[in-house]
């Protein structure tokens, strides 16, 4: 029998929500941790580390191929943790949810295969914007060793909005992809992506999001989206590193040739030939990352537990307070003030560089990410070294952001 996703919903409280995360009880520099990256990964509750520490205890074995007990249990843990994926954002069926690395896996799988399924031609263009993390650009200009693709790319403007009426007019019989982000891990901005994907397919475009920031803060349905390509890393929705989720249309997916050969992908093999397993074998090569399959069920378990709009809700609200707060500091600015944002604010302090922000609010235990983000090209945009940034999840508090207020004013002390 397969236990799918909890309907019961838990009372959001942060009190008990932080006591489900061992690590926030610790002190760095003696200090309570404050840990504001969440953008970059976020932290585990008990129970995914109860799912890791049990499988390995008590259940580890290879899936797929024993005929013993505690090979069916491994098989049937790790096909479950599929369907939960499945209903979690709502995929038609649960063998469009492919189990990969991570986000940059995901993509890197797409337009590989998109390539030798001899989809791309010479000369064909990919459609991304101007707020991709690097995991939405590289991969793409890796297959030109194969395929002379063509990256177009969105202009943003300088609140960090995409600019609608440029993509439409970059869509021409050469597009054969649009590959977008849906929340930017730099800006915070969130994308209509809904829309984006009905522009380009009143033109017969596929589309791929980059869900990788928008499944922590969002309630995604791949469905109602209509999205052709959904990534996300389990990382950072609360489960293991080293798994994610490649979502695609069934049509894609069939269409689309292995992305690794070896083990568990075939179906017959001779020297001459092999042919292929069925969907999601197919695109599943070798003993995959069991453990974290599991974990990643177990978040997502987890999460489920909580009507996540109102998760959302609070973290708007940490959105709100944080950027009244932090633009009371005198020479602070924030890059990205887009019309629909998450919980993350980048931010500059004039004459400070964000690496001397982030090395003195370590000293009182407090967590943010300083640099490009994996975001160069938005740090050309704005004519920008790098930047600090602040992400909040639904355990953080406002007490938090008043501790990173009052590192900042300590920053800004040491240097003037
Ligand atoms: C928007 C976005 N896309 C892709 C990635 C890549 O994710 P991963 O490193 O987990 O593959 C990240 C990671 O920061 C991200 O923020």
């Amino acid at each position: 029998m397969i236990n799918t996703i909890p309907e019961v919903k838990r009372k959001f409280n942060v009190e008990e929500i932080r006591s489900d995360f061992p690590i926030l009880k610790r002190l760095v520099n003696e200090k309570p941790l404050v840990y504001l990256d969440n953008a970059a990964t976020s932290q585990k509750p008990q129970q995914v580390i109860d799912a890791l520490n049990q499988y390995y205890t008590f259940d580890n074995a290879n899936i797929h191929r024993g005929l013993y007990f505690l090979s069916e249990l491994a098989t049937d843990q790790y096909e479950t943790a599929r369907l939960k994926v499945k209903e979690f954002i709502n995929a038609l069926s649960a063998s469009e949810i492919i189990f990969v690395r991570g986000a940059t896996e995901a993509i890197n799988l797409v337009a590989s295969t998109l390539c030798r399924a001899r989809i791309f031609k010479n000369g064909d263009e990919v459609i991304i914007s101007h707020m991709e993390h690097h995991a939405n650009i590289v991969p793409w200009q890796l297959i030109s060793d194969r395929k002379q693709i063509n990256l177009k790319v969105i202009p943003i403007t300088d609140d960090g909005d995409l600019d609608l009426d440029a993509f439409k007019s970059m869509i021409n019989e050469k597009t054969k992809l649009v590959s977008v982000v849906h929340i930017s891990n730099t800006l915070g901005t969130i994308n209509p992506v809904k829309k984006i994907i009905e522009i380009a397919h009143s033109c017969g475009i596929p589309v791929l999001i980059d869900g990788a920031q928008s499944v922590p803060h969002l309630k995604v349905d791949v469905q109602e989206l209509d999205a052709d390509f959904f990534v996300f890393s389990g990382h950072k929705v609360f489960g293991p590193t080293g798994i994610g989720v490649l979502y695609g249309k069934t049509e894609y997916l069939e269409m689309m040739p292995p992305y690794q050969g070896g083990g568990s992908m075939i179906r017959t093999v001779t020297f001459e030939k092999t042919t292929f397993d069925d969907l999601p074998g197919k695109f599943e090569a070798g003993t995959p990352n069991i453990a974290g399959a599991i974990g990643l069920g177990s978040a997502i378990d987890y999460l489920c537990q909580f009507d996540r709009n109102g998760l959302t809700l609070y973290e708007d609200s940490l959105l709100k307070y944080a950027t009244e707060q932090l633009l009371q500091i005198d020479g602070l600015r924030i890059i990205g003030n887009a019309k629909e944002k998450a919980s993350v604010i980048s931010f500059v302090i004039d004459g400070i560089h964000p690496y001397d922000i982030g090395t003195i609010i370590d000293t009182d235990g407090i967590a943010i990410r300083t640099g490009h983000h994996c975001t160069q090209p938005i740090m050309q945009r704005y004519n920008l070294p790098a930047t600090a940034r602040a992400s909040f999840s639904f355990y953080n508090t406002k007490e938090e952001i008043d501790k990173l207020v009052k590192g900042l004013l300590k920053v800004k002390k040491i240097f003037a």
